[in-house]
């Protein structure tokens, strides 16, 4: 297998696949440098070489055709500033104009293509679609981490196209990181579980009975295990088709040996809005109409705890409604003590997740972990699989 680092891209067109998939603000501003910054090793790499660089990504969900918020234009000022380096943009991924700005690029220059997903052949696995993009380049390099887990054109069709081919380093570290936590991890391994829904983790947490001590469940996900267990979640989110998947989930933690904490108690409100009415109640014996929307007290306790007792952290997903800040309090206090544990023990901690990992960023405690992933989804399911289909489509393993 091709190693970046052993290349020499000298006077090479390369296809650069990245995940610029980033969150805009309401002013169509990039809101997170992360997953930018984290591509830059690679792109410094084969400018240093005198290559040049063809960069594809998709941004958003815009469903096969134009969408004006979608455009990667968007990101163009923060990618200059971020890489340190003019860039050009293409205002399409494939055609003769692009083509053409292609056979105009000199060694060491960057041509941005717009957004992959505005042609519907991305994720439909279009063949024409695919050698349209796969002629722009001499060499193909896949840094997109966030999109491995997709069966998407640009990840799994366009490679096959190519003699020359790799990842970058980005993807490198990714992988070399999630390795590291599934064989040679320490015990006691603890695994912090959140976000939305159980349909999207479900297969992530019985993947997980197989190496892990402690799960601990938060997030609007914990009110269907609670519901399952017999508590009363008033109006929070529960998925009633997953009620019974719930409960054979517990059961089979329970005799594998692997301790389930759920949120004892939790913030209730009355609406999911700024400044909604608010108490604290029994995860349990949730009242009508009120709404989980972070864990409470004795829940961040216990959660802690179950961090301290770790030697191998993993967390993905957050354990409120972190964008209402005053929902993200719990959220906030577990990020604190990981870092503090992490820093005083030397535990090997990895987290994954957009909005867990922009909690870690705000509070400037991303350098305590092991490693901060730039893909949530990818992570997960990796860890599912022991695999991805963008790492088989280039023969990585
Ligand atoms: C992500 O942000 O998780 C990746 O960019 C993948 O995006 P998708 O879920 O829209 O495929």
């Amino acid at each position: 297998m091709l190693k970046i680092h052993d290349y020499n891209f000298k006077k090479k067109r390369v296809l650069l696949r990245a995940d610029l998939n980033v969150p805009l603000n309401h002013n169509l501003q990039v809101a997170d440098t992360h997953r930018i910054e984290a591509i830059k090793p690679t792109v410094e790499k084969i400018l240093q070489d005198r290559g040049s660089i063809i960069l594809m990504s998709h941004l958003g969900r815009p469903g096969g055709c134009y969408v004006s918020r979608y455009s990667l234009r968007h990101i163009l000022p923060t990618l200059k500033k971020i890489l340190g380096t003019e860039i050009l943009f293409a205002r399409d991924c494939i055609g003769s104009i692009t083509e053409a700005q292609v056979a105009r690029l000199n060694p060491g220059e960057i041509l941005l293509l717009e957004n992959l997903r505005f042609y519907s052949g991305e994720q439909k696995r279009d063949v024409e679609f695919a050698q349209s993009l796969a002629a722009l380049g001499d060499i193909y390099v896949n840094e997109a981490f966030g999109v491995l887990h997709r069966n998407d054109s640009s990840i799994t069709l366009v490679p096959k196209y190519f003699d020359v081919k790799m990842v970058g380093y980005l993807v490198e570290k990714e992988v070399k990181n999630i390795q590291r936590f599934l064989n040679y991890n320490t015990s006691p391994v603890s695994a912090l579980i959140g976000g939305a829904k159980v349909s999207d983790k479900l297969i992530l947490l019985e993947a997980l009975l197989d190496f892990v001590d402690y799960i601990v469940i938060g997030g609007a996900m914990a009110y269907t295990f609670i519901h399952a267990s017999g508590g009363y979640t008033g109006a929070s989110l529960v998925e009633k088709g997953y009620i019974n998947d719930a409960k054979n989930f517990l059961y089979k933690a329970k005799a594998r040996g692997v301790s389930i904490t759920l949120p004892s108690d939790s913030i209730v409100a009355n609406k999911i809005a700024m400044n909604a009415k608010t108490t604290l109640v029994s995860s349990y014996k949730i009242p009508e109409e009120w709404i989980g929307v972070d864990i409470g007290m004795h829940a961040i306790k216990a959660f802690q705890e179950t961090i301290c007792k770790a030697q191998t952290i993993l967390w993905n997903g957050p354990m409120g409604v972190c964008e209402i800040p005053e929902f993200s309090l719990g959220t906030q206090a577990l990020v604190k003590k990981m870092a503090e544990h992490a820093l005083q023990y030397g535990v090997l901690s990895l987290v994954g997740g957009g909005e867990t990992g922009a909690i870690f960023r705000k509070l400037g405690l991303e350098d305590t972990l092991s490693h901060l992933s730039t893909g949530g989804g990818a992570m997960l399911k990796y860890i599912e699989k022991n695999t991805l289909v963008g790492l088989q489509a280039l023969n990585v393993m």
